[in-house]
């Protein structure tokens, strides 16, 4: 009996129905759950998160909205707890970076070397241009050619390439290995870094996570010790599930769609207009534990956005 979850309230509790599932057979944590039953933006989360937008310098929040700072400022603090946490190399490559507004407080706040790609050649120009102002700031601008298709301005380099396919992804590892050996050791062969994405589109997510779980078998097959790029955490934020294609990705989802709803379909409509939703995170969550990702967690970041962080 195939069909459509045609209304909100069916999609609720579907997504009720799932949490309850995860917490049996996965560890999801209090916090998670909550985050997951959130729905609105209260005016208490804009008074916690309050304290970040304060510290960060003005020249980092150009052109942006309270509701953007909120929600990269957040997402910049959870990435730095995240690699802290993990005790990896200070090196991030941003997938789909867009104007930059978070790479810029990850290189110039946080003091990560990130290595930003977009398929977008302007916007990666105006994240360019305005870094490059913040750099006059502190008169430390510079501007160097990486490859033909890279340049680096100061801790920040930006990558013009559209991530689809396993070669994209490699081109990219390859790529920002050779920024983050800039000014590093001679002997440093092993560069452990983070991808993220804030407001990855539709199947982007999926990509991402496939291509990293992918890399890492590659990896562990060949046994690499040549010079590489170690790919140690991946922190995401979904958005516009309406172009989704691929969901549901994750098998457990799949399976209890089939078993308690008679395998029916999320009417793409319902989606329409949504920045992201929880049955997208959690879809993500079982989906990366299923590719063997060892640590996996669903975290609220602001504005209803919620980050997948998924550790290897
Ligand atoms: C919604 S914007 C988010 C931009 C930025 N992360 C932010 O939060 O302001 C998504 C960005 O991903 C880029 N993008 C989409 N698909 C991509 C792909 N397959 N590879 C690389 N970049 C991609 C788009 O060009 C766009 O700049």
């Amino acid at each position: 009996m195939e069909g459509f979850l045609k209304s909100n309230v069916e999609l609720d509790f579907l997504v009720s129905k799932l949490v309850l599932q995860i917490e049996q057979e996965q560890s999801l944590s209090q916090t998670a759950k909550n985050a997951l039953q959130l729905k609105f933006l209260s005016q208490k989360q804009i008074i916690e998160n309050k304290d970040i937008i304060d510290n960060i310098p003005n020249s980092l929040k150009l052109g942006m909205s309270l509701e953007k700072q909120l929600v990269t400022f957040t997402f910049a603090d959870i990435v730095e707890r995240t690699i802290n946490r993990s005790s990896v190399d200070p090196f991030i490559i941003e997938i789909g970076s867009g104007k930059g507004y978070l790479s810029r407080v990850l290189s110039n706040y946080y003091k990560k070397k990130t290595f930003c790609v977009d398929l977008n050649k302007e916007r990666l120009k105006s994240n360019l241009r305005i870094n490059r102002l913040v750099q006059e700031d502190s008169n430390m601008e510079v501007l160097t050619r990486l490859n033909k298709k890279a340049l680096i301005s100061s801790n920040m380099a930006v990558f013009h390439k559209s991530l689809g396919t396993e070669s994209d992804f490699k081109l990219i590892l390859k790529a920002s290995r050779d920024f983050f050996k800039i000014r590093e050791c001679i002997n440093k062969t092993l560069f452990q870094v983070t991808i993220v994405g804030l407001h990855l589109c539709g199947d982007l997510p999926y990509t991402v996570l496939d291509q990293v779980a992918k890399n890492r078998l590659e990896s562990e097959r060949n046994n690499v010790h040549e010079e590489s790029v170690d790919v140690c955490n991946v922190i995401l934020v979904p958005c516009c599930p309406d172009k989704i294609t691929l969901f549901p990705k994750s098998a457990k989802v799949r399976f209890f769609m089939q078993d308690e709803f008679a395998g029916k379909h999320i009417a793409a409509d319902l989606f329409d207009g949504c920045i992201t939703t929880p049955i997208n995170i959690i879809d993500l969550y079982l989906y990366a534990i299923e590719l063997c990702f060892r640590h996996v967690e669903i975290v609220y970041v602001n504005s209803g956005r919620f980050a997948l962080i998924a550790s290897i």
